[in-house]
Parts: C-alpha cells; structure tokens; sequence
C-alpha cells in the first residue's frame, strides 16, 4: 500500500443527500455515481439501505451499473440493517458495509439508552455479521470526537479483532478544532495495538466551518481515507468538501508530500451535476467551484495576471475543469454533437431519453441565440431525470397573461390522471393566477414555502430555472422546473412538486415508506 495516498470516500449520495431539500431520485443517484466514477473517488458510499426502498434501489442499480469505485452501504449496527445493506449491494464487484453506534457518553445515555459495554458488544456482533457477507467492512464510533479516549480505543481494537478493515472517526457534530482532532488520531494510532491492520478515516461535519480544516489535520497525523462531498453538501452545515480536500493535497503537494486518485478536471462538472440535480446553487465565493473562486476583479492583479498567472493563481481554473468558454451548441448542431456535448457534462442517455432531450435542445436552440452548458443541463434535468415521478398531473396547455392594464389571468390545462382538465382565474401576477388554478384542479392542501427563480444564463433570452418547495402534513418535497418562459417554468417546477407529494402517497398507501417517513423522490 503507497502509504502517501489519501483514499477519497465521497458519501454525496448519503449524508450528502441528507443536506435539508437535496434528496434525489434513483435516476438522478446513478447519474451522480457515474460521475463520481469519472472523478476517481476510490469509495462512493451510495446510501443507506435499510433506511428506504428508494435507497435499496440506488444502491442495488450504482452496484449493477457502476465500475471502478468500492461501491458502500450504510448500516446501522443492526442485523436487518446489515443484511439489507449486503441485500443492496450484492451485484457491486467491490462491495463494501459501512456500519456504526455512537460511543460518546451523551448519544449512549440519551439517544441509544445503552451502556458503554452493551454498545461495544453490538458493534462487535455487527462487524462479524457484515464480515461475513464482505471483506471490506467499515466501522463508524459516531461521535468519536466526544467520546471518552480510552473507551473508543477499546472499542476499535475489539472492532479491527472482529473484520474491521476501515476505522472511520467522525465528527459527527462538527466540534472538534483541527489541533484536537489531529491528536485525536495521533492518540488512536498508538494507543490501539492492531490499528495497523486498518486505515483510518475521517468524517467531519463543517457546523464551525472546521470539516476541512479538521479532516486535513487528521491526514497529517496519520489518516488516509477522507469522507467527503461534493460542494460540502450533508447533515446541516454539511461536511468536508471533496473539491476542497482535493485541490489542497495537489496544491500543496510540496508540503504535505499526498496524492489521492482524484481526476481534478472532472470537479468543477461534478460540482454543477450535483447542484443543478439538488437545486442546492454554489455560493459565488465557494472556494474551488465558486463562480468567483477564479475572478479577479481587482485592477493589481488583473495587471499581475497579465503579465505572469502564477503571481494571483495558485491553481488554473482548467486543472479543476472550468473550460475558457461554456458556450457549446447552436441551432445547426447535430444529435452526434448534442450526444457528445452531454457525455461530457456526465450525462449518458438511452436512445429515447436522448431523442427526447434533443427535441426539446431543438425548440431551445430556435428561440435562444446561444445554448450554454447550464441550459443543456436544465434541459436533461427537467425534461429526463426529473420526469413527473407519479405522472398523475401532466402539463398540457398554459396560457398566462399580466401587465399594468390588465388584471393578471391564466388559463392551465392538466392531465389528472391521463383525464384533461381546464379551468382559469385570476391573481395577484400571472404566476400566482397560474398556481391558483394549478391548485383548484389538483385540490392540492399544501402550502408553498419557498418560490425561487433563477436566470441560468445571461441574456433576456436565457432560461429561468424555477425551485418550489411544498409542505404537505409536515412532509417536504422540491419541485423544480426550467424553460424560456418564466411562467412555464413555474408551473412545471409546482406540478413537479405536487406529483412527488402524490408519489408519496402511494407509496405509503403501499406500505414502502418507513415509520421514520424517509422516502427518497
Ligand atoms: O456524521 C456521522 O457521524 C455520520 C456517521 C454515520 C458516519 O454520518
Ligand atoms: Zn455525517
């Protein structure tokens, strides 16, 4: 093993997806995995497998359709938690169970309602379980950076006893600082006898903004694996940034002497697929991948940059992907080219998706001058993978109209169920008049929460990208919808919404959803 390499356990599609509003549906997960393979993450941790039937079924098709990465379940240190997570992942050609219990005092008494020997017993059970499904079995004491030195000592040499081969030390409420965590892994590295028999990993969260900064004072002290996100997504403040993580060990590869098998020029369309499937927009200062991260603005260093890039640039915006211009496909572009463009924004359609997609590009390209990634981005989101889950509402017409004269009206026309339905009002701007009569046909009880717009590209012609977000008997869902017209947009974000709101039903009708109520749309 190159002891100088840094393992990278991307877990976007886990504890990513557990970021408030980021979930997503099968399709979109094994997009995300594809790219993720194409970014050379060493482990993608794919889901949680007992947690949902939507999450089995990420799991189980990125095990069947994805090459290259260790390919990981969640488990919680529970038989059913196991044998599903092992039930998910069978297909993967490098399968990986990746199970936990907290060990600090606070979650045992509180949350687990457990002594400290009854969780070491547990997590000793559970690792031999999994260790008998698979070789690569990775053991989380949640809470590590809370828990009691001696006690987590034990209970990692008694887990590396039972099959252990990754320990994963998380900072699972982001409380540590990066001198403490960093000896907190020094203080693993001695004081349990066999941890040479396992690599230890890290997995903070950034609720102090520290998840970076903690997890690269581990790898100093001896860590070499890191659990990561793509744009720092996760659990509240979220956790350590993949692209961070990344673009330090190769920025500074003088000083730290690391490597990882990250391919940097796929980040920044990693970073892209990931918020344009989340609807979760990059902050423009966001370090890396921020639309700022490689703009300078000010009159000195565009100077200095003109005459010498290394005195402002300490990494070129093309070693993490972000090409000079995005401006891609015009209206005489062909299919082949269409096709092309979107394998290389991570994006492999079948046939019919395909013929779909382009139709759509088609009537784009006649309307705008200019096609830019982020349009065809939107295009596949919202005309393939964001498909209306349900289709018990489909849009068929819209007309809208407002203006200072006129009172605002709009006339919509759904498929309910497969039956067309028309009716029209008024409100308050043609969008509100719009939802208005979306919500009389559908007979909709939810309450909108949040109505966000967004310009994709620049120009009056560009396409607005439209985010909603529905409560329904306390139950969440996103609806998000893109096009030239505002108001199309609108009304396909709002059906988009109300038809993971249906979806839901059915599958509690059916029984699929757990007590806990976590169901991936
Ligand atoms: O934050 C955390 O502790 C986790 C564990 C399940 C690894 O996500
Ligand atoms: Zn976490």
């Amino acid at each position: 093993m190159d002891n100088n390499r840094v393992y990278i356990f991307d877990t976007t599609l886990r504890d990513g997806e557990q970021s408030p509003g980021a979930s997503m549906n099968v399709e979109e997960k094994v997009v995300v995995a594809k790219q993720l393979a194409k970014l050379g993450v060493d482990i993608i941790e794919a889901g949680f497998a007992f947690s949902s039937p939507g999450d089995f079924e990420a799991i189980k098709r990125i095990a069947e359709e994805v090459e290259g990465p260790v390919v990981c379940s969640l488990a919680r240190a529970k038989p059913a938690d196991i044998d599903s997570a092992y039930g998910a992942l069978k297909a993967a050609k490098k399968p990986r169970i990746h199970t936990f219990i907290s060990t600090s005092d606070i979650h045992l008494k509180h949350q687990f309602r457990m002594t400290r020997d009854e969780a070491l017993k547990c997590a000793v059970d559970m690792v031999e379980r999994a260790s008998g499904y698979v070789t690569d079995v990775e053991f989380s004491p949640m809470d590590a950076s809370r828990s009691e030195p001696n006690y987590l000592y034990e209970v990692i040499e008694a887990v590396i006893r039972a099959g252990a081969t990754t320990i994963n030390i998380p900072d699972t409420v982001g409380y540590s600082l990066p001198h403490l965590f960093g000896r907190l892994i020094k203080g693993i590295k001695e004081n349990v006898p066999n941890i040479d028999k396992a690599i230890i990993s890290v997995h903070c969260h950034n609720d102090l903004g520290l998840a970076v900064a903690n997890s690269l004072s581990a790898v100093i002290n001896g860590a070499r694996q890191v659990e990561c996100t793509v744009n720092g997504i996760g659990e509240r403040a979220g956790n350590a940034s993949l692209e961070e993580i990344a673009m330090i060990i190769k920025t500074r590869a003088d000083e730290l002497g690391l490597t990882t098998g990250i391919n940097t020029e796929q980040i920044f369309p990693a970073s892209r697929l990931i918020s344009s499937i989340t609807g979760m927009k990059v902050q423009a200062n966001k370090a890396i991948v921020g639309d700022n991260a490689f703009a300078h603005e000010s009159g000195i260093h565009q100077d200095g940059l003109l005459k010498e890039k290394t005195t402002y640039e300490i990494m070129s915006p093309e070693s993490v992907g972000i090409a000079a211009s995005t401006l891609v496909l015009g209206k005489h572009s062909g299919r082949h080219a269409f096709r092309e463009r979107l394998k290389e924004l991570g994006y492999e359609l079948s046939d019919d998706d395909l013929n779909k997609a382009f139709e759509r590009f088609k009537r784009l390209a006649d309307k705008k001058k200019v096609v830019f990634d982020e349009d065809l981005e939107a295009l596949v989101q919202d005309e393939v993978l964001r498909p209306d889950i349900a289709e018990k509402y489909v849009l068929k017409s819209l007309q809208a109209n407002g203006g200072t004269e006129s009172l605002p009206r709009a006339e919509v026309e759904l498929f309910v169920d497969g039956i067309p339905v028309k009716e029209s009002g008024e409100g308050d701007g043609p969008v509100d008049a719009a939802f208005k009569v979306v919500a009389r046909i559908t007979g909709t009880g939810s309450e909108l929460l949040r109505y966000a717009v967004n310009a994709i590209t620049e120009g009056t012609d560009a396409q607005g990208e439209v985010s909603v977000r529905l409560k329904e008997n306390d139950y969440i869902v996103i609806g998000q919808g893109a096009h030239t017209d505002i108001i199309v947009a609108s009304v396909r974000a709002y059906i988009n919404a109300l038809n993971k709101l249906e979806y839901r039903k059915v599958l509690k009708k059916e029984g699929l959803i757990e007590k806990k109520g976590k169901v991936v749309l």
